[in-house]
């Protein structure tokens, strides 16, 4: 099948590699011409594990192409997949702008018989007005040119594999030929197995804004069950390990932390509010979520000025800037709003991040960035862990107390063991667990 793509950010390079690695011939266009320019070359403009490898493979195999222009996408395209982002307005409603536009262009260019397919994250009702612009575009192919909400569950740092082996596969649309179509698109994962469901338009908009908004409030709870956690000096690993059990709960997604971070949650769940109050529905839990993300950030650093007092003039070290690990993504990441808020109390930040690029993160508070753990704990009165990479699984305990002014560390992750860490002779402060006092 010949497939376009517009919009080669995170959701849609993933979906240019991989459905070419499914056979199709796919054509991506970005309106950022340096981004395709790159593209063209094999270098994608963020990292993301195998990717790369697989930008070569599939470019080399000659099904794979870039273009800036958005009409070799389109115009010999059975299907055109959408993935432009939907940013937060300043009300928390998402701007549809590179949506609608995409829409435009789709309609000018799309041969009769051919589907836009919404895949980024929209609100419920998009595709209504995407099939309005596009007939009031091309009132002579109404009919012919379709729509199809095709929402992507794929996790940052897991792309690759979660896209390859998608524990579903979500086509809302109306006409039969569109749901036979993405049927061709995704065929060699429903051979293996994989399952497709068919819903009507708004229920995939609403599946997917729905599915995030679960997924934070569930890391929002947990965060502030670690709190109680703490507070009543229980351990939240060992309670997560019985709620984990119930098959009703299920083990994933029970880590507490810093809180949720990433160009998806906060959006979505800004956006998924304001939808509800269009809709004339009062959901104060949707603003709870987001207060308690930002109380999870604020108890780390009640941890580390209860472990140093003081906070003006102390160096402190941030292990850790992205979101999440394997992945550089640092939007809306917590580890900077644990640094903004130790900064505002006078410390002098010295982050480390393996991979972490602060591109679109916005403003970044004044910190000093180093190129190795070992440097980045280097005379500081604390550390305060915000990643879980592995990297800090794994440090040299010994070398770390030798690096560090005082030995007091404050894991927002949870990724030491805390008997090792009194053996090492630290004061470690966990997130809800009981901490080492030494
Ligand atoms: C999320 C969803 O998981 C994907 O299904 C969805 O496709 C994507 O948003 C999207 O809308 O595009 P992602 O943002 O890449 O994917 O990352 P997650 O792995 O879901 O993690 C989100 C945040 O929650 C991270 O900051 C992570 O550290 C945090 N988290 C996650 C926890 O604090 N605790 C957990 O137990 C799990």
């Amino acid at each position: 099948m010949r497939l376009g793509v517009i919009g080669t950010g995170h959701v849609g390079l993933v979906t240019c590699v991989c459905f070419s690695s499914f056979g199709h011939d796919v054509v991506g266009t970005d309106s950022d011409v340096e981004k395709i320019r790159g593209l063209a070359q094999g270098r994608p403009p963020f990292f993301e594990p195998g990717l790369e490898e697989m930008l070569a493979t599939e470019l080399a195999s000659g099904r794979l192409s870039f273009s800036a222009e958005p009409a070799d996408a389109i115009r010999e395209a059975e299907a055109v997949f959408v993935c432009v982002g939907t940013p937060a307005r300043s009300s928390g409603e998402a701007s549809l702008a590179a949506t609608e536009h995409a829409a435009r262009q789709f309609a000018r260019y799309a041969p009769p018989h051919s589907v836009f397919v919404e895949k980024s994250t929209v609100p419920a009702g998009s595709a209504l007005r995407i099939r309005r612009t596009i007939v009031r575009e091309r009132p002579d192919l109404e009919g012919e040119l379709e729509i199809a909400s095709n929402p992507e569950f794929l996790r940052e740092g897991n792309a690759i594999s979660d896209s390859l082996h998608p524990d579903r596969i979500l086509v809302g649309a109306e006409a039969a030929w569109v749901f036979d179509l993405m049927r061709r698109v995704y065929k060699p994962l429903l051979d293996k197995g994989h399952r497709l469901i068919e819903t009507d338009l708004i229920s995939a908009e609403l599946a997917k804004h729905m599915c995030n908004t679960y997924l934070a409030l569930r890391v929002s709870l947990l965060n502030a069950f670690a709190e109680i956690s703490e507070r009543a000096g229980g351990d939240i690993a060992a309670v997560t390990e019985v709620m984990g059990s119930d098959p009703r709960i299920g083990p994933h997604f029970l880590r507490p932390g810093i809180g949720y971070g990433g160009s998806c949650f906060p959006k979505d769940l800004r956006a998924f509010d304001r939808l509800a109050k269009s809709l004339g529905y009062d959901f104060p839990i949707l603003q709870e979520i987001a207060r308690l993300n930002d109380e999870a950030a604020a108890s780390a650093v009640r941890k580390v000025k209860d472990a140093v007092w003081n906070l003006e003039g102390k160096r402190i070290a941030l292990l850790g800037l992205a979101f999440k690990p394997d992945t550089d993504d640092t939007r809306f990441s917590p580890a900077l709003e644990v640094a903004r808020r130790l900064v505002a109390e006078g410390a002098d930040v010295v982050a480390y991040d393996p991979r972490a690029t602060l591109d679109g993160a916005g403003d970044a508070p004044p910190m000093k960035r180093v190129s190795s753990v070992y440097e980045a704990l280097q005379g500081s009165s604390c550390a305060v862990i915000c990643t879980e990479w592995d990297e800090f699984r794994n440090l040299d305990l010994d070398r770390v107390k030798l690096a560090m002014a005082e030995p007091l560390i404050v894991d927002g992750r949870n990724v030491l063991e805390p008997s090792e860490m009194r053996a090492a002779g630290f004061v470690y402060y966990p997130t809800g667990r009981p901490p080492v006092l030494g």
